[in-house]
C-alpha cells in the first residue's frame, strides 16, 4: 500500500516537472533574420540583350521584395565586360565590401576554380546563374548553386514550332520540293553549354519527327546581332534561295539573319524568306514574330530567373525554406521552364510580358 502510494506521489512529481519544463520551453526564442542584404552581381556582357532583361528583372523584384522583408537590399551589380580575370577581381571586391553572398555569370564557364576558392575561404555562398558550370565544380563545396534554364527543352520546343509549321504546310517551306529541308545553323559560343546543347536538341526534334534535314552551314556568332548578320550575309551569297530555315540559338543572332536577308533585298512574308527561330523570347524577339519576320522563338524566363535568384539567397542568408513555388533540385538547382512563342500565343505572352518589361 505505501508502496502504491510512493509510486503515485513519484508520478505526480514527474508529471509536474515536465509541465513546468513544457512552459519553459513554450516560448521559443524568435528567429533572428537579416537587418540587411548586400548581394554582389556579376554579368559576363552587359550588353547581352537577355542578360540586360535578366539584371532589370533582378533589380525589380529585389524592389517588391524589400518591402515584403522590412530590410533594405543592396545588388552591387558589375560587368564583367567577357574577361575572366576582371571577373575574378570583381569576386575579390564583392568580398572585401562584405557582400553576404554573391551571384557569378561566369564568364568562362570552364574556368570557375578561382572564385570557388575565393567563396570557400571567406564562407560566401555562390549562386552561379545562367551560364552552367559543370557539375563537378558544383559539387566543390555545399554552398554553390545554379540558377538557369533547361537548354536541353529550349532547343526541342524550337523544333516542335518548325515540326508543327511542316505539318500544316509542309511545301511552303520545302522551296526547292525535293523533301528536306536545307538549313543554317547560328549557333551561340564555343564551348557555351545552352549553344551546345540548343544546336544539339532542335535538329533531334526534327528528325525524331520523321523530317529529313540538310546542314548548308553552321557558324558561332557569340550570341551577337551583327556578328549573325555578317555571318549570314556570306551564306546569302554562297546559298541564296537554297536556304530554307534559320535556326539561331538565340533572338539576337535571328535577328542579325532578318538584318541579312532585308539588306540582299529579301522581303519578309515572301516565299524566297525562310523560316527564321531564335530563343529567348526577349522584347525584339517577340516583336520579330508579331511582324512575321521569326517563325516563332522560345520565351527563356528571365524574370523567373531574377525570382529563383533573390528567393535562393534570402533562403541561404536567413536560413529559412525556400517559397513553396520555387524548387531546389539535388540541393543545388534551380531550372525554370521555357514556352514556345509563335503568332498563336503571341497576344497572350505579349501582354504578361509587358506588365513585367523593360521601361
Ligand atoms: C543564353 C541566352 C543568350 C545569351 C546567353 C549568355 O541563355 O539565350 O541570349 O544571353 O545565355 O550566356
Amino acid at each position: 500500500m505505501l508502496k502504491k502510494r510512493r509510486k503515485a506521489g513519484l508520478l505526480a512529481f514527474i508529471i509536474i516537472l515536465s509541465f513546468l519544463e513544457g512552459c519553459g520551453t513554450e516560448e521559443e526564442p524568435e528567429q533572428e533574420y537579416p537587418k540587411s542584404l548586400k548581394i554582389g552581381i556579376s554579368v559576363y556582357d552587359q550588353y547581352d540583350t537577355f542578360m540586360a532583361e535578366v539584371l532589370y528583372q533582378l533589380q525589380s523584384y529585389v524592389r517588391e521584395k524589400e518591402k515584403e522583408w522590412g530590410i533594405p537590399v543592396t545588388l552591387d551589380i558589375q560587368d564583367a565586360g567577357q574577361d575572366q580575370l576582371q571577373q575574378n577581381k570583381q569576386m575579390e571586391d564583392f568580398i572585401e565590401e562584405g557582400c553576404d553572398l554573391v551571384c557569378i555569370n561566369m564568364v568562362d564557364r570552364t574556368d570557375a576554380s578561382s572564385v570557388i576558392e575565393k567563396a570557400k575561404s571567406n564562407d560566401i555562398p555562390v549562386i552561379f546563374y545562367n551560364r552552367e558550370l559543370v557539375k563537378e565544380d558544383l559539387q566543390r563545396w555545399e554552398k554553390l548553386y545554379y540558377v538557369g534554364a533547361d537548354a536541353l527543352q529550349s532547343g526541342e520546343l524550337q523544333g516542335q514550332i518548325l515540326v508543327e509549321q511542316c505539318k500544316k504546310d509542309f511545301s511552303s517551306i520545302d522551296k526547292n520540293g525535293d523533301g528536306v529541308l536545307q538549313y543554317i545553323m547560328l549557333e551561340g559560343e564555343a564551348g557555351h553549354n545552352d549553344s551546345m546543347i540548343r544546336s544539339m536538341s532542335v535538329i533531334k526534334e526534327i528528325t525524331d519527327s520523321g523530317y529529313v534535314v540538310e546542314k548548308l552551314a553552321d557558324e558561332i556568332a557569340n550570341w551577337n546581332r551583327d556578328q549573325a548578320a555578317n555571318k549570314m550575309a556570306s551564306f546569302i551569297e554562297d546559298y541564296g534561295d537554297r536556304i530554307e530555315v534559320v535556326l539561331a540559338n538565340n533572338d539576337d543572332m535571328a535577328l542579325g539573319a532578318v538584318d541579312a536577308l532585308k539588306d540582299s533585298g529579301i522581303i519578309p512574308g515572301t516565299k524566297s524568306w525562310p523560316m527564321i527561330l531564335g530563343i529567348d523570347g526577349t522584347d525584339v524577339g517577340r516583336k520579330a514574330v508579331e511582324k512575321g519576320e521569326f517563325l516563332g522563338t522560345v520565351l527563356n524566363d528571365a524574370r523567373g530567373q531574377a525570382r529563383g535568384m533573390i528567393e535562393l539567397a534570402w533562403s541561404i542568408v536567413s536560413d529559412t525554406p525556400l517559397d513553396s513555388e520555387t524548387e531546389l533540385q539535388e540541393g543545388k538547382y534551380i531550372r525554370l521552364p521555357y514556352q514556345k512563342v509563335t503568332g498563336e500565343n503571341l497576344s497572350e505572352i505579349q501582354k504578361r510580358e509587358r506588365q513585367m518589361a523593360l521601361p
